[in-house]
């Protein structure tokens, strides 16, 4: 499985509202006919939060909400993308001279970084242009990954133009890569899940090297997706980075106190695998090593032994210069207690003991606690959907993706999905104070969708 490549399927294009929509604002705009399409799902993770940039395992399913991208190459090496939604204004530039702008969250650099990566990883200077047009179903800035699928979608899409091939790992992996020049320092959940996702199967998805595992979710329960229509975009702010950057410094405090060389350890995992004891000890350790009151930049140069000047231009992100707290025990704590979370998990849905549905959402309950607390990365209004999806039913409930706004995910026994999906919405959605925009209220059931393929018209 892991040398596949992404599928590419003939479809009737008639057959196929959206495809069909799509060929024929293609033809409006461009005045011709796409020659295939690509489409790239969204995720939902179950659990396992803000743990993949430390190494560790995480628990996602693609959604059936994905990007699509209608293409044509062309001879002129110009590049000119369209979006099906106006508020996504045209792009143009040339195909040889790609230029990410990470000052500016600009739709059109996600589709760039795609680009870019695929350009990259074969050594391309010169590209073939082509013509694109973008559909996207996925809510944006709501934890459900539109950005990575449109980067997904857009590697894809420049693999098949040039007529190359790639694993689904290599692509996953140059595609989690190439993100990052919008300037945050993602894990790479997103871009695995898109690409490596299978109809009907969550996947645990484990890094370096990175590979998928299916593990089947209980029968008896659904998985509801709730959006808090608080929009957060992690490329807008430095909250992402900043925890990212914490984790990496935890890692080498505590590195530094088990007297392990500690100036290349980045991630969390890697003091784990070099001190070869669990996850269970990894929190002892970090009970003795790191103290909850927060650290600022001075303390933290003293620990390693570095000057001011070492940490901002040698750890430091570009967009983490300025910060003066870090929180480094609250976040190792988060992380080594998820990763373990994240096994327990998989372990139930491996047993499926009977009662498999409430421990399953003790976890996921338990994951949103330390997002919360320890993490910090929830905001009032999760932590009130949550509340009101338990209180309605669901067996557990969690804020899912990077957090700060955007969705819930919680489990629900089947037999109570019609009763919840009511109750959620008149209490969350039907607010008295009107204050939440109705475009982005949604509030549905989700099953485990396939990942990223090519169609070509038959
Ligand atoms: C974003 C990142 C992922 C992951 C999640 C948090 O979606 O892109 O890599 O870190 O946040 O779990």
């Amino acid at each position: 499985m892991a040398a596949e490549s992404p599928a590419m399927r003939r479809v009737q294009v008639a057959e196929h509202p959206r495809l069909l929509k799509l060929k024929e604002m293609f033809n409006s705009k461009f005045g011709s006919i796409p020659k295939f399409y690509v489409r790239a799902p969204g995720r939902v993770n179950i659990i396992g939060e803000h743990i993949d940039y430390c190494g560790y395992s995480v628990l996602p399913m693609a959604i059936e909400q994905d990007v699509l991208i209608a293409v044509e190459p062309v001879k002129t090496y110009t590049l000119q993308l369209a979006n099906t939604n106006p508020l996504y204004p045209d792009f143009s530039t040339s195909a040889n001279n790609i230029q990410i702008d990470k000052t500016k969250a600009l739709w059109h650099n996600y589709f760039l970084c795609g680009l870019k990566g695929i350009q990259e990883h074969f050594g391309l200077s010169n590209l073939t242009g082509m013509n694109c047009l973008i559909d996207g179903n996925i809510p944006p800035s709501s934890g459900l990954s539109s950005s990575s699928a449109l980067v997904c979608c857009a590697g894809l899409v420049t693999l098949t133009v040039l007529g190359r091939n790639l694993s689904k790992v290599e692509l996953a992996e140059i595609c989690a890569k190439s993100e990052r020049y919008i300037g945050t320092e993602g894990g790479g959940m997103d871009q695995s899940i898109s690409f490596l996702a299978e109809e009907g199967t969550a996947k645990l998805i484990e890094f370096s090297p990175l590979r998928a595992t299916d593990v089947k979710l209980p029968s008896g329960a659904v998985f509801v997706i709730a959006n808090s229509c608080v929009e957060m975009n992690k490329a807008a702010t430095s909250h992402f980075n900043i925890r990212v950057m914490e984790c990496r410094l935890a890692a080498k405090l505590l590195a530094k106190y088990k007297n392990l060389q500690w100036d290349n350890v980045l991630r969390l995992e890697e003091v784990q695998a070099k001190l070869g004891i669990s996850l269970e000890e990894m929190l002892l350790v970090t009970e003795d090593a790191l103290h909850p009151e927060p650290y600022n930049p001075e303390e933290i140069c003293r620990c390693l032994g570095i000057s001011l000047e070492e940490l901002r231009t040698q750890i430091l992100s570009p967009n983490t210069q300025d910060v003066l707290i870090f929180k480094l025990y609250q976040r190792a704590k988060h992380v080594y207690s998820e990763a373990a979370r994240v096994l327990q998990f998989k372990k139930i849905c491996e047993e499926a003991p009977e009662n498999m549905v409430q421990l399953l959402g003790e976890l996921m309950n338990q994951s949103h606690m330390s997002c919360q607390d320890m993490y910090e990365c929830s905001c009032p209004e999760l932590d009130q959907l949550v509340d009101i999806c338990r209180k309605f039913g669901a067996q557990g409930s969690r804020l899912t993706g990077a957090g700060w706004g955007g969705c819930t995910v919680s489990i629900v026994p089947a037999d109570k999905l019609p009763g919840f999906l009511a109750n959620v919405h008149k209490a969350y959605y039907q607010r008295s104070d009107g204050s939440l925009a109705p475009e982005k209220q949604s509030l549905f059931a989700t099953k485990p969708g396939g990942g990223a393929l090519v169609f070509l018209e038959a």
